[in-house]
């Protein structure tokens, strides 16, 4: 075989030197692959298109706030928004029924677990707070009672009772305290059992008083002999919860 054969592959076209394949191998690597049908990548220009289009209407509705005015609105006349459906008609109480519901309040928090909810007490444990001598016969022996704790062997409406109770001075502020003594003594029939002219009140400064003056740790019912009285202070009109003028 020839030199000049054509059919000689090791013979380069033309007389070249090198092989074109090998030469342009690394230009022809750097070629992205041809796009498949269907998949050929977006214009740069439709991006470019899109931008403005948002830059400019961004731009409007900044300017004009998107058409949208307050001035179309019709103002109506007497409208008045409406209570949430669930939340019902707002209950106004009177100043006393709103003393002695919060007094409630703090019954049910502190002493119902053990006197219960209805004042009855429970059997062997837990004396009675309805018709106790010690909550209707004067607010005085009651707040010292509830200051101080109690223990000791006690007889409450004709039932025995030797346990302990600790002292809740330190749970309840003054006023809360004087809410809830309003509360049990205006409850359960105490309220009928009363003295006359005591209508069951007992306010803070009642209450602060008692505190000042009736500090007596491990109280037990010996010490109440003698506090029947009601506590020291102006009696308290339950219409407005105000100091009444004395007669
Ligand atoms: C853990 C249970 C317990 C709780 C809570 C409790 N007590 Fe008592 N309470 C007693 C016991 C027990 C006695 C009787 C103590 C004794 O045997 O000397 C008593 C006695 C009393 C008495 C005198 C006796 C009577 O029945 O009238 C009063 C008044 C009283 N408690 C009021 C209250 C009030 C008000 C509260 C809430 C601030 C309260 N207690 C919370 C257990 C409790």
């Amino acid at each position: 075989m020839s030199a000049s054969d054509p059919n000689d592959s090791t013979h380069s076209d033309y007389d070249e030197k090198v092989s074109v394949v090998s030469e342009h191998a690394a230009a022809a690597a750097r070629e992205k692959p041809d796009p498949k049908v269907g998949n050929e990548p977006v214009s740069l220009w439709g991006f470019l298109v899109a931008g403005i289009a948002v830059f400019v209407g961004a731009g409007y509705l900044g300017a004009t706030n998107g058409g949208y005015s307050n001035d179309g609105f019709t103002f109506v006349e007497d409208y008045t928004v409406k209570e949430a459906p669930s939340s019902g008609p707002k209950e106004v109480l009177p100043p006393f029924a709103k003393w002695v519901k919060e007094g409630k309040n703090h019954y049910s928090a502190i002493c119902a677990a053990c006197h219960q909810t209805s004042g009855i007490g429970q059997a062997g444990l837990y004396p009675p707070l309805a018709n106790s001598e010690y909550v209707y016969e004067g607010s005085e022996r009651l707040a010292m009672t509830i200051l101080n704790g109690m223990q000791g062997p006690i007889t409450v409406a004709g039932k025995s009772y030797n346990s302990v109770m600790t002292p809740w001075k330190d749970a309840l502020s003054d006023k809360k305290m004087a809410q809830l003594m309003t509360y049990i003594r205006t409850s359960w029939g105490n309220d009928k059992l009363l003295k006359e002219g005591d209508n069951g009140i007992v306010t803070e400064e009642m209450v602060k008083k008692a505190r000042a003056t009736h500090d007596i740790p491990g109280l037990k019912v010996s010490d109440l002999e003698g506090f029947n009285k009601n506590l020291e202070g102006p009696k308290i009109d339950p219409e407005t919860m105000e100091p009444m003028a004395a007669e």
